[in-house]
């Protein structure tokens, strides 16, 4: 290994709502199938949040299990780091009702903005806080309630997202392990391929077509699609060259959860076999920012991710943006 962490994963933890939306559920408000949806996304059902349920209740679940699982308690929390796209509000953060939720007066709290990459480019931030020696114990977030921007007559999007919530308590290395390596990439360039205008522009959007984007998830899947596989297999070779490992000695990987033909493509592509990893989309759906932290959760408590495992997760999203890290647990 060339690299020695300063950064560790000391806690996991994730929410959803209790409610969930089949397939079949599906069918009945959009014209598609559950043969459609299974076949080009791998997706079965996804949670959906009932009215007064919000991201910072989800999100403080997910903090409160994090904190939970390190041992630490509320007021010892020095930064609060959340990625969402789908706040509870405009403005103040989410993170900031978080804070208040969990009792972790100490804290300073904010939102990034980086659609799906959210929580490993809060990792990385994370990362930076311990780094300089500035913060010891942050809780980084990815949370959405993405099915408040969803169009729900668009069958091309509407089948896709879930809501739900992963959080990740950073401190301290200790014993060698955490954050080996990291990436992070945008491309401005391409915002217009997957975005939402909100309601509060100065200015319209327009697809291809011409046709006005309304403020709901405007998305051109196939280039979505072709850019998550390219960009996220750069992202995976760059972690491990960084930390001068192969994909023989990594135990797990973990993709974004966009879309099952993403992921088994962009192993495939590398000859990295699928039982080395972790899926879950076919039962969250794309839940953008808490994607990764829900399966990282996941993979912890039902013992995919043990004490030393080594780990590489990667994300592509709205921005577009992509990311990756590879992480000793
Ligand atoms: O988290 C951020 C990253 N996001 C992603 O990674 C998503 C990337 N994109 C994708 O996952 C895929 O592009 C989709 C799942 C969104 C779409 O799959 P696709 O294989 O690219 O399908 P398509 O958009 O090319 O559509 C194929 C056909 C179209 O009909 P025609 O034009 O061939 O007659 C669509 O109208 O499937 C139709 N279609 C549907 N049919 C039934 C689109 N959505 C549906 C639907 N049910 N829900």
């Amino acid at each position: 290994m060339k690299t020695n962490p300063v950064a560790m994963i000391a806690g996991t933890g994730h929410s959803v709502p209790e409610k969930t939306l089949t397939n079949a559920d599906l069918e009945k408000i959009v014209e598609t199938s559950d043969e459609w949806i299974t076949a080009r996304t791998g997706i079965k059902q996804r949670y959906i949040a009932p009215e007064g349920v919000l991201n910072s209740d989800l999100s403080a679940e997910a903090a409160k299990q994090a904190l939970e699982d390190a041992g630490v308690l509320p007021e010892d929390v020095d930064a609060i780091v959340l990625g969402t796209v789908t706040g509870d509000v405009n403005f103040p953060a989410t993170a900031c009702y978080v804070q208040e939720k969990i009792g972790a007066v100490n804290a300073a709290a904010y939102d990034i903005s980086a659609a799906c990459s959210g929580f490993i480019y809060g990792l990385n931030i994370a990362n930076g806080y311990i780094a300089s020696g500035q913060f010891k114990n942050i809780l980084v977030i990815g949370a959405e309630t993405l099915s408040r921007i969803v169009n729900w007559e668009d069958r091309a999007t509407c089948v896709l997202f879930g809501d739900g919530a992963g959080a990740a308590l950073v401190q301290p290395s200790k014993n060698g392990k955490g954050i080996l390596s990291t990436y992070q990439k945008s491309d401005g360039r391409l915002a217009h391929l997957l975005m939402n205008p909100g309601h509060y522009t100065g200015k319209e959007y327009f697809d291809s077509n011409k046709e006005k984007i309304e403020p709901y998830i405007h998305m051109v899947g196939r280039e979505v699609f072709k850019r998550a596989v390219r960009c996220m297999g750069e992202a995976v070779e760059d972690v491990m060259s960084s930390a001068g490992v192969s994909a023989d000695d990594i135990d797990l990987f973990i993709p974004h959860q966009a879309n099952l033909r993403i992921i088994e493509l962009l192993f495939g592509k590398k000859k990295i076999s699928m039982d080395k990893v972790y899926v879950n989309v076919d039962r969250y759906g794309n839940t953008s920012a808490a994607s990764i932290p829900i399966a990282m959760d996941e993979a912890r408590r039902n013992g995919r991710i043990k004490d030393g495992t080594l780990c590489v997760m990667t994300v592509f999203g709205g921005g577009f943006t992509w990311a990756a890290t590879l992480v000793k647990f």
